[in-house]
């Protein structure tokens, strides 16, 4: 654990890349290693219900990724955004964080490497607080069918509002991020989803015309 109101960085690799914390006096693109991110987190307090959960990212350390059977490849990096939190937002922040978003995750620490274009940054790493869907969370979900997975995200909506957005904005802040950020599974997803909805457009369309 940490002092509780000692400074720290936190890692973004989800909703944090474009809806930043309520303070922060730094924001560094960059990468942590040893983790894949997948949408195989059940969300129930923003994408999703208690009935009908929608799938938010999550973390899985390499160990535990290799004894699972998954359709994507691994990257070596997991690219986000890392934010500093100063002491005196310490208690704030935290507060925020663990009312909104700790659905089902616990805190690791891990080095951040700031993206290597910020030459003034780039040479030690960051010790980083991240939030983890660990397996024995109950909203962790395990390996996912992709085509399966990119239909529940295009029926599921939450407070926070509708699961595609959700995907569809991450895969975005992912890309703004440099020119190395972009992440396999996620433009998968984006695909799979863009492609059902145009064939569902076009049975649609067909249905009208007959
Ligand atoms: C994120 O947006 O990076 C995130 C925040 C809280 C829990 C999990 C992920």
């Amino acid at each position: 654990d940490f002092g509780k109101n000692d400074s720290f960085w936190l890692f973004g690799y989800g909703s944090l890349i474009w809806k930043p914390p309520p303070h922060f006096d730094q924001r560094i693109p960059g990468y942590i290693s040893g983790y894949v991110r997948r949408f195989w987190q059940a969300s129930e307090d923003h994408r999703g219900t208690p009935e009908a959960p929608g799938r938010v990212a999550t973390l899985i350390d390499h160990a535990h990724w290799e004894t699972l059977t998954d359709h994507h490849e691994s990257t070596e990096r997991v690219w986000g955004a890392a934010y500093h939190i100063p002491a005196s937002k310490v208690a704030e922040v935290r507060e925020y964080l663990d009312i909104r978003e700790i659905n089902g995750y616990s805190i690791q620490f891990t080095p951040f490497h700031p993206a290597s274009s910020l030459s003034s940054s780039s040479a030690t790493p960051i010790n980083c607080l991240v939030y983890i869907g660990l397996p024995e969370n109950p909203q962790f979900l395990g390996p996912q069918d992709p085509d399966v997975l990119a239909r529940h995200i295009l029926k599921s909506r939450g407070p926070s509002g509708e699961n595609r957005e959700y995907l569809f904005q991450l895969e975005e802040a992912l890309l703004g991020l440099s020119k190395e950020s972009s992440d396999a599974h996620i433009s998968d997803l984006v695909r799979r989803c863009k492609m059902i909805e145009v064939a569902e457009a076009t049975a649609k369309a067909v249905e009208g015309i007959g």
